[in-house]
Protein backbone atom coordinates (compact mmCIF):
# COMPACT_ATOMS: atom_id res chain seq x y z
CA UNK A 1 0.00 0.00 0.00
CA UNK A 2 1.10 3.55 -0.79
CA UNK A 3 2.24 5.97 1.99
CA UNK A 4 -1.33 7.61 3.14
CA UNK A 5 -3.77 6.87 0.26
CA UNK A 6 -5.84 9.40 -1.09
CA UNK A 7 -9.69 8.71 -1.53
CA UNK A 8 -11.77 10.74 -3.92
CA UNK A 9 -15.18 11.72 -4.08
CA UNK A 10 -16.47 12.14 -7.44
CA UNK A 11 -20.06 14.63 -6.85
CA UNK A 12 -21.90 16.02 -9.46
CA UNK A 13 -25.76 16.61 -8.42
CA UNK A 14 -27.85 17.17 -5.91
CA UNK A 15 -28.87 13.24 -4.39
CA UNK A 16 -24.94 12.63 -4.58
CA UNK A 17 -24.14 15.19 -1.67
CA UNK A 18 -26.82 13.56 0.79
CA UNK A 19 -25.16 10.26 0.22
CA UNK A 20 -21.85 11.31 0.47
CA UNK A 21 -21.78 13.43 3.41
CA UNK A 22 -22.10 10.29 5.97
CA UNK A 23 -19.30 8.43 4.13
CA UNK A 24 -16.57 11.59 3.96
CA UNK A 25 -17.14 12.13 7.83
CA UNK A 26 -16.80 8.70 8.98
CA UNK A 27 -13.45 8.30 6.55
CA UNK A 28 -12.38 11.51 8.38
CA UNK A 29 -12.81 10.03 11.55
CA UNK A 30 -10.49 7.10 10.44
CA UNK A 31 -8.15 9.50 9.65
CA UNK A 32 -8.20 8.87 5.89
CA UNK A 33 -6.70 11.43 3.43
CA UNK A 34 -8.86 12.08 1.02
CA UNK A 35 -10.88 14.94 -1.18
CA UNK A 36 -14.23 15.81 -2.93
CA UNK A 37 -14.33 16.63 -6.70
CA UNK A 38 -17.41 18.64 -7.90
CA UNK A 39 -17.76 18.36 -11.12
CA UNK A 40 -20.63 20.97 -11.68
CA UNK A 41 -23.09 19.17 -13.33
CA UNK A 42 -25.59 20.38 -10.84
CA UNK A 43 -24.34 24.32 -10.14
CA UNK A 44 -27.16 26.64 -9.01
CA UNK A 45 -26.64 27.70 -5.42
CA UNK A 46 -29.97 25.84 -4.50
CA UNK A 47 -28.75 22.40 -6.35
CA UNK A 48 -25.57 22.84 -4.63
CA UNK A 49 -23.88 25.02 -2.22
CA UNK A 50 -26.66 25.15 0.10
CA UNK A 51 -26.44 21.05 0.17
CA UNK A 52 -22.62 21.87 1.45
CA UNK A 53 -23.61 23.77 4.22
CA UNK A 54 -26.84 22.05 5.41
CA UNK A 55 -24.45 18.47 5.27
CA UNK A 56 -21.53 20.37 6.38
CA UNK A 57 -19.40 18.67 3.84
CA UNK A 58 -15.70 20.01 2.81
CA UNK A 59 -15.15 22.63 0.10
CA UNK A 60 -14.36 20.48 -3.00
CA UNK A 61 -10.27 20.21 -4.01
CA UNK A 62 -11.78 21.05 -7.61
CA UNK A 63 -14.74 22.08 -9.20
CA UNK A 64 -14.92 21.21 -13.12
CA UNK A 65 -17.66 23.60 -13.86
CA UNK A 66 -19.20 20.86 -17.13
CA UNK A 67 -22.33 22.48 -16.42
CA UNK A 68 -25.49 20.67 -18.45
CA UNK A 69 -25.62 19.81 -21.78
CA UNK A 70 -27.25 16.86 -24.11
CA UNK A 71 -26.24 13.35 -22.36
CA UNK A 72 -23.07 13.23 -25.15
CA UNK A 73 -22.23 16.41 -24.68
CA UNK A 74 -22.18 16.51 -20.89
CA UNK A 75 -20.68 13.16 -20.28
CA UNK A 76 -18.04 14.13 -22.80
CA UNK A 77 -17.21 17.42 -20.71
CA UNK A 78 -17.27 15.35 -17.34
CA UNK A 79 -14.70 12.05 -19.19
CA UNK A 80 -11.86 15.11 -20.28
CA UNK A 81 -12.48 17.10 -17.22
CA UNK A 82 -12.15 14.08 -14.57
CA UNK A 83 -9.07 12.42 -16.25
CA UNK A 84 -7.23 15.11 -16.00
CA UNK A 85 -8.17 15.58 -12.37
CA UNK A 86 -7.85 11.82 -11.75
CA UNK A 87 -4.25 11.98 -13.26
CA UNK A 88 -3.14 15.08 -11.48
CA UNK A 89 -3.95 13.43 -7.92
CA UNK A 90 -3.40 10.05 -8.42
CA UNK A 91 -6.28 8.44 -5.95
CA UNK A 92 -5.58 5.10 -4.60
CA UNK A 93 -9.39 4.71 -4.90
CA UNK A 94 -12.56 6.84 -6.27
CA UNK A 95 -15.73 6.58 -4.72
CA UNK A 96 -19.12 7.24 -6.59
CA UNK A 97 -22.50 8.13 -5.78
CA UNK A 98 -25.98 7.28 -7.03
CA UNK A 99 -26.72 7.09 -10.96
CA UNK A 100 -26.06 10.55 -12.51
CA UNK A 101 -24.13 10.71 -15.33
CA UNK A 102 -21.16 12.29 -12.94
CA UNK A 103 -21.19 8.89 -11.68
CA UNK A 104 -21.08 6.96 -14.96
CA UNK A 105 -18.27 9.64 -16.42
CA UNK A 106 -15.89 8.89 -13.62
CA UNK A 107 -16.11 4.70 -13.18
CA UNK A 108 -15.27 4.79 -17.11
CA UNK A 109 -12.52 7.28 -16.80
CA UNK A 110 -10.86 5.42 -13.96
CA UNK A 111 -11.45 2.19 -15.66
CA UNK A 112 -9.51 3.05 -18.33
CA UNK A 113 -6.96 5.10 -15.93
CA UNK A 114 -6.86 1.72 -13.99
CA UNK A 115 -7.46 3.56 -10.92
CA UNK A 116 -9.61 1.51 -8.59
CA UNK A 117 -13.32 2.44 -7.63
CA UNK A 118 -16.02 1.80 -5.20
CA UNK A 119 -19.83 2.70 -5.97
CA UNK A 120 -22.03 3.26 -3.13
CA UNK A 121 -25.84 2.53 -4.23
CA UNK A 122 -24.69 -0.63 -6.29
CA UNK A 123 -27.11 -2.82 -7.46
CA UNK A 124 -30.50 -1.11 -7.95
CA UNK A 125 -32.83 -1.83 -10.89
CA UNK A 126 -35.47 -0.45 -12.29
CA UNK A 127 -35.05 -2.86 -15.30
CA UNK A 128 -36.16 0.20 -17.75
CA UNK A 129 -33.84 1.05 -19.97
CA UNK A 130 -35.38 4.42 -21.56
CA UNK A 131 -34.11 5.67 -17.74
CA UNK A 132 -30.86 7.32 -18.00
CA UNK A 133 -30.21 6.36 -14.69
CA UNK A 134 -31.15 2.60 -15.30
CA UNK A 135 -27.89 2.81 -18.11
CA UNK A 136 -25.70 4.34 -15.94
CA UNK A 137 -26.13 1.81 -13.15
CA UNK A 138 -25.43 -1.14 -14.97
CA UNK A 139 -22.29 0.37 -16.60
CA UNK A 140 -21.36 1.62 -12.83
CA UNK A 141 -21.77 -1.89 -11.23
CA UNK A 142 -20.12 -3.83 -13.77
CA UNK A 143 -16.82 -1.72 -13.94
CA UNK A 144 -16.63 -0.92 -10.01
CA UNK A 145 -14.07 -2.57 -7.48
CA UNK A 146 -16.20 -2.62 -4.48
CA UNK A 147 -19.56 -2.42 -4.77
CA UNK A 148 -21.84 -1.30 -1.70
CA UNK A 149 -25.78 -2.29 -1.60
CA UNK A 150 -28.15 -0.48 0.50
CA UNK A 151 -31.12 -3.03 -0.24
CA UNK A 152 -31.32 -6.73 0.33
CA UNK A 153 -32.87 -6.94 -3.25
CA UNK A 154 -29.50 -5.38 -5.05
CA UNK A 155 -27.31 -8.52 -3.58
CA UNK A 156 -28.97 -10.72 -6.43
CA UNK A 157 -29.04 -7.96 -9.33
CA UNK A 158 -25.63 -7.91 -8.96
CA UNK A 159 -25.36 -11.70 -8.69
CA UNK A 160 -27.57 -11.97 -12.21
CA UNK A 161 -25.17 -9.34 -13.93
CA UNK A 162 -22.10 -11.70 -13.13
CA UNK A 163 -20.35 -9.43 -9.81
CA UNK A 164 -18.30 -11.16 -8.10
CA UNK A 165 -20.05 -11.38 -4.77
CA UNK A 166 -17.07 -10.84 -2.83
CA UNK A 167 -16.56 -7.16 -4.33
CA UNK A 168 -20.65 -6.30 -2.87
CA UNK A 169 -20.94 -5.56 0.58
CA UNK A 170 -24.68 -4.88 1.96
CA UNK A 171 -24.05 -1.88 4.24
CA UNK A 172 -27.72 0.16 4.61
CA UNK A 173 -28.17 3.21 3.14
CA UNK A 174 -26.07 6.68 3.50
CA UNK A 175 -28.42 8.67 2.14
CA UNK A 176 -30.61 7.85 5.78
CA UNK A 177 -28.01 8.74 7.75
CA UNK A 178 -27.62 11.94 6.64
CA UNK A 179 -31.71 11.93 7.35
CA UNK A 180 -31.24 10.59 10.49
CA UNK A 181 -28.17 13.24 11.76
CA UNK A 182 -30.34 16.22 10.13
CA UNK A 183 -33.87 14.80 12.49
CA UNK A 184 -33.22 17.37 14.88
CA UNK A 185 -33.25 19.80 12.89
CA UNK A 186 -36.03 19.41 11.02
CA UNK A 187 -38.94 21.67 12.09
CA UNK A 188 -41.69 22.22 9.40
CA UNK A 189 -43.16 25.27 11.90
CA UNK A 190 -40.60 28.48 10.28
CA UNK A 191 -40.26 26.81 6.77
CA UNK A 192 -44.67 26.39 6.80
CA UNK A 193 -44.53 29.98 8.10
CA UNK A 194 -42.50 31.73 5.84
CA UNK A 195 -44.72 29.67 2.82
CA UNK A 196 -48.08 30.81 4.61
CA UNK A 197 -49.37 27.33 5.16
CA UNK A 198 -52.03 26.79 7.64
CA UNK A 199 -53.01 23.07 8.21
CA UNK A 200 -52.65 19.93 6.40
CA UNK A 201 -50.41 19.89 2.68
CA UNK A 202 -49.03 17.97 0.25
CA UNK A 203 -45.61 18.20 -1.16
CA UNK A 204 -44.89 17.48 -4.68
CA UNK A 205 -41.48 17.09 -6.34
CA UNK A 206 -41.41 16.16 -10.07
CA UNK A 207 -38.24 16.01 -12.45
CA UNK A 208 -38.24 13.03 -14.17
CA UNK A 209 -37.66 13.42 -17.93
CA UNK A 210 -40.27 10.69 -19.10
CA UNK A 211 -42.34 12.66 -16.76
CA UNK A 212 -41.56 16.89 -17.79
CA UNK A 213 -39.60 16.60 -21.01
CA UNK A 214 -42.74 15.39 -23.24
CA UNK A 215 -45.12 18.15 -23.52
CA UNK A 216 -48.81 15.73 -23.64
CA UNK A 217 -46.68 13.80 -20.79
CA UNK A 218 -46.28 17.48 -18.49
CA UNK A 219 -49.81 18.29 -19.51
CA UNK A 220 -51.22 14.68 -17.88
CA UNK A 221 -49.37 15.06 -14.84
CA UNK A 222 -50.24 18.74 -14.20
CA UNK A 223 -53.78 17.36 -14.64
CA UNK A 224 -53.22 14.53 -12.17
CA UNK A 225 -51.40 16.77 -9.58
CA UNK A 226 -54.10 19.62 -10.04
CA UNK A 227 -56.96 16.70 -9.15
CA UNK A 228 -54.62 16.76 -5.69
CA UNK A 229 -54.79 20.01 -5.15
CA UNK A 230 -58.51 20.30 -5.50
CA UNK A 231 -58.15 18.11 -2.22
CA UNK A 232 -55.11 19.67 -0.14
CA UNK A 233 -52.72 22.34 -1.06
CA UNK A 234 -49.82 21.20 -2.92
CA UNK A 235 -46.58 22.74 -2.21
CA UNK A 236 -44.32 21.95 -4.95
CA UNK A 237 -40.29 22.88 -4.79
CA UNK A 238 -39.82 22.82 -8.58
CA UNK A 239 -36.61 21.25 -9.62
CA UNK A 240 -34.84 23.28 -12.38
CA UNK A 241 -35.52 20.45 -15.12
CA UNK A 242 -38.74 21.13 -16.76
CA UNK A 243 -39.52 24.17 -15.27
CA UNK A 244 -40.95 25.62 -18.15
CA UNK A 245 -42.66 22.99 -19.95
CA UNK A 246 -45.12 22.10 -16.55
CA UNK A 247 -45.30 25.85 -16.64
CA UNK A 248 -46.95 25.69 -19.81
CA UNK A 249 -49.02 22.65 -19.29
CA UNK A 250 -50.72 25.09 -16.13
CA UNK A 251 -47.92 24.34 -12.82
CA UNK A 252 -48.66 27.76 -12.08
CA UNK A 253 -49.23 29.58 -8.86
CA UNK A 254 -53.03 29.01 -8.08
CA UNK A 255 -55.31 28.50 -4.90
CA UNK A 256 -54.14 25.16 -3.61
CA UNK A 257 -50.86 25.37 -5.42
CA UNK A 258 -47.95 27.10 -4.68
CA UNK A 259 -44.47 26.85 -6.89
CA UNK A 260 -41.43 27.67 -5.23
CA UNK A 261 -38.02 27.26 -5.88
CA UNK A 262 -36.40 24.42 -5.02
CA UNK A 263 -35.59 24.10 -1.09
CA UNK A 264 -32.30 23.60 0.78
CA UNK A 265 -32.25 19.76 2.37
CA UNK A 266 -32.92 20.55 6.04
CA UNK A 267 -36.01 23.14 4.45
CA UNK A 268 -37.14 20.37 2.10
CA UNK A 269 -37.03 17.65 4.83
CA UNK A 270 -38.44 19.85 7.47
CA UNK A 271 -41.64 20.29 5.16
CA UNK A 272 -41.87 16.54 4.09
CA UNK A 273 -41.74 15.92 7.79
CA UNK A 274 -44.51 17.69 7.99
CA UNK A 275 -46.72 16.82 5.04
CA UNK A 276 -49.87 14.60 5.24
CA UNK A 277 -49.00 13.28 1.87
CA UNK A 278 -45.91 13.44 -0.78
CA UNK A 279 -46.26 13.24 -4.39
CA UNK A 280 -42.98 12.53 -6.41
CA UNK A 281 -40.92 10.76 -8.87
CA UNK A 282 -37.44 11.55 -7.44
CA UNK A 283 -35.45 8.31 -6.18
CA UNK A 284 -34.46 9.90 -2.81
CA UNK A 285 -37.50 11.21 -1.28
CA UNK A 286 -39.18 7.58 -1.92
CA UNK A 287 -36.48 6.27 1.41
CA UNK A 288 -36.71 9.84 3.14
CA UNK A 289 -40.78 9.66 3.47
CA UNK A 290 -40.48 5.69 3.97
CA UNK A 291 -38.77 6.61 7.26
CA UNK A 292 -40.50 9.42 7.97
CA UNK A 293 -43.74 7.53 7.50
CA UNK A 294 -45.21 9.83 5.53
CA UNK A 295 -47.66 8.64 2.37
CA UNK A 296 -45.45 8.80 -0.38
CA UNK A 297 -47.02 8.14 -4.03
CA UNK A 298 -44.62 8.15 -6.71
CA UNK A 299 -45.89 8.76 -10.70
CA UNK A 300 -43.63 6.14 -12.12
CA UNK A 301 -44.37 2.60 -13.81
CA UNK A 302 -41.56 1.30 -11.78
CA UNK A 303 -39.14 1.92 -8.91
CA UNK A 304 -35.70 0.47 -8.65
CA UNK A 305 -36.15 1.08 -5.23
CA UNK A 306 -39.43 -1.17 -4.61
CA UNK A 307 -37.86 -2.10 -1.11
CA UNK A 308 -39.84 1.28 -0.24
CA UNK A 309 -43.64 -0.26 -1.37
CA UNK A 310 -42.94 -3.74 0.55
CA UNK A 311 -41.23 -1.74 3.74
CA UNK A 312 -42.58 1.60 3.32
CA UNK A 313 -45.00 3.90 2.89
CA UNK A 314 -44.20 4.09 -0.86
CA UNK A 315 -46.81 3.10 -4.05
CA UNK A 316 -46.60 3.84 -7.25
CA UNK A 317 -49.29 5.25 -9.14
CA UNK A 318 -50.41 6.55 -12.76
CA UNK A 319 -50.87 10.50 -13.49
CA UNK A 320 -54.42 8.70 -14.03
CA UNK A 321 -54.73 7.04 -10.70
CA UNK A 322 -53.02 9.85 -8.88
CA UNK A 323 -55.89 11.60 -7.64
CA UNK A 324 -58.24 9.17 -5.84
CA UNK A 325 -54.67 7.31 -4.09
CA UNK A 326 -54.39 10.79 -2.80
CA UNK A 327 -57.91 10.51 -1.21
CA UNK A 328 -57.25 7.51 0.05
CA UNK A 329 -53.75 8.25 0.93
CA UNK A 330 -54.68 11.12 3.02
CA UNK A 331 -57.69 9.40 4.76
CA UNK A 332 -55.86 5.97 5.61
CA UNK A 333 -52.56 7.95 6.42
CA UNK A 334 -49.17 6.03 6.26
CA UNK A 335 -48.95 2.17 6.64
CA UNK A 336 -45.90 -0.12 6.03
CA UNK A 337 -47.18 -3.40 4.43
CA UNK A 338 -44.88 -5.71 6.46
CA UNK A 339 -44.36 -3.22 9.60
CA UNK A 340 -40.96 -3.53 9.67
CA UNK A 341 -38.46 -0.90 8.04
CA UNK A 342 -35.69 -1.82 5.68
CA UNK A 343 -32.85 -3.64 7.55
CA UNK A 344 -29.53 -1.56 8.07
CA UNK A 345 -31.67 1.81 7.37
CA UNK A 346 -30.24 2.89 10.93
CA UNK A 347 -27.69 5.87 10.39
CA UNK A 348 -24.90 3.62 10.53
CA UNK A 349 -24.04 2.94 6.61
CA UNK A 350 -21.34 5.33 6.44
CA UNK A 351 -19.30 3.84 9.12
CA UNK A 352 -19.67 0.45 7.82
CA UNK A 353 -18.39 1.62 4.33
CA UNK A 354 -15.67 3.37 5.77
CA UNK A 355 -14.76 0.40 7.30
CA UNK A 356 -14.50 -1.88 4.02
CA UNK A 357 -12.57 1.13 2.49
CA UNK A 358 -10.25 1.24 5.14
CA UNK A 359 -10.02 -2.56 5.26
CA UNK A 360 -9.39 -2.43 1.35
CA UNK A 361 -6.85 0.31 1.60
CA UNK A 362 -4.58 -1.42 3.88
CA UNK A 363 -4.63 -4.72 1.67
CA UNK A 364 -7.07 -6.80 3.75
CA UNK A 365 -9.20 -8.02 1.36
CA UNK A 366 -7.94 -6.90 -2.19
CA UNK A 367 -9.07 -9.61 -5.24
CA UNK A 368 -5.93 -10.07 -7.11
CA UNK A 369 -6.71 -8.23 -10.07
CA UNK A 370 -7.53 -5.32 -7.75
CA UNK A 371 -4.21 -5.84 -5.64
CA UNK A 372 -1.95 -4.81 -8.67
CA UNK A 373 -3.33 -1.78 -9.15
CA UNK A 374 -2.89 -0.46 -5.64
CA UNK A 375 0.54 0.69 -5.47
C1 LIG B 1 -29.85 14.61 -12.79
C2 LIG B 1 -29.72 13.09 -12.86
C3 LIG B 1 -30.92 12.44 -12.23
C4 LIG B 1 -31.14 12.94 -10.82
C5 LIG B 1 -31.19 14.46 -10.80
C6 LIG B 1 -31.20 14.91 -9.36
C7 LIG B 1 -28.50 12.33 -14.86
C8 LIG B 1 -28.63 11.67 -16.19
N1 LIG B 1 -29.66 12.66 -14.26
O1 LIG B 1 -30.99 14.96 -13.55
O2 LIG B 1 -30.71 11.04 -12.17
O3 LIG B 1 -32.36 12.42 -10.35
O4 LIG B 1 -30.00 14.99 -11.42
O5 LIG B 1 -31.66 16.19 -9.20
O6 LIG B 1 -27.42 12.57 -14.42
N2 LIG B 1 -30.31 22.77 -14.32
C9 LIG B 1 -30.25 24.04 -13.79
N3 LIG B 1 -29.44 24.26 -12.73
C10 LIG B 1 -28.67 23.30 -12.17
C11 LIG B 1 -28.73 22.01 -12.72
C12 LIG B 1 -29.56 21.77 -13.79
O7 LIG B 1 -30.93 24.94 -14.25
O8 LIG B 1 -27.95 23.58 -11.18
C13 LIG B 1 -31.23 22.52 -15.46
C14 LIG B 1 -30.60 22.70 -16.81
O9 LIG B 1 -31.55 23.24 -17.67
C15 LIG B 1 -30.31 21.27 -17.24
C16 LIG B 1 -31.43 20.50 -16.59
O10 LIG B 1 -31.68 21.18 -15.38
O11 LIG B 1 -30.27 21.11 -18.63
C17 LIG B 1 -31.09 19.05 -16.33
O12 LIG B 1 -29.91 18.93 -15.53
P1 LIG B 1 -29.02 17.59 -15.58
O13 LIG B 1 -27.96 17.65 -14.57
O14 LIG B 1 -28.62 17.30 -16.99
O15 LIG B 1 -30.06 16.46 -15.22
P2 LIG B 1 -31.17 16.42 -14.09
O16 LIG B 1 -32.50 16.42 -14.75
O17 LIG B 1 -30.87 17.44 -13.05
N1 LIG C 1 -34.28 17.60 -2.00
C1 LIG C 1 -34.03 18.86 -1.45
N2 LIG C 1 -34.76 19.93 -1.88
C2 LIG C 1 -35.74 19.81 -2.82
C3 LIG C 1 -35.99 18.53 -3.37
C4 LIG C 1 -35.24 17.45 -2.96
O1 LIG C 1 -33.18 18.99 -0.57
O2 LIG C 1 -36.36 20.83 -3.16
C5 LIG C 1 -33.45 16.46 -1.55
C6 LIG C 1 -34.20 15.26 -1.06
O3 LIG C 1 -34.50 15.37 0.32
C7 LIG C 1 -33.23 14.13 -1.34
C8 LIG C 1 -32.52 14.59 -2.60
O4 LIG C 1 -32.75 15.98 -2.69
O5 LIG C 1 -32.27 14.02 -0.29
C9 LIG C 1 -33.10 13.88 -3.79
O6 LIG C 1 -32.67 14.46 -4.95
P1 LIG C 1 -33.46 14.41 -6.32
O7 LIG C 1 -34.90 14.15 -6.09
O8 LIG C 1 -33.08 15.63 -7.07
O9 LIG C 1 -32.75 13.19 -7.06
P2 LIG C 1 -33.05 11.62 -7.15
O10 LIG C 1 -33.06 11.09 -5.76
O11 LIG C 1 -34.34 11.46 -7.87
O12 LIG C 1 -31.93 11.11 -7.97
Amino acid sequence: MRDNPLVLHVLGARPNFVKAAPVVRALDELGIRQGIIHTGQHYDALMSDVFFADLGLPEPIANLGVGSGTHARQTAALLTGLEDVVLEHRPALVVVYGDVNSTLAAILVCAKLHVPTAHVEAGLRSFDREMPEEVNRVVTDALSDLLFATSPEALSHLANEGVDPAKVHLVGNPMIDSLFAALPKLDPAPVRERLGIDGTYAVATLHRPANVDDPEAARELVDAVLGVAEQVPVVVPLHPRGRQRLAEAGLVNRPGLQIIDPLGYVDFLSLVRGAALVVTDSGGVQEETTMLGVPCLTVRPNTERPITVTHGTNRLVTPASLPAAASKALADGAATPSGELPPLWDGAAGPRIARVIEAWLRGDSLSPAAKGRVQ
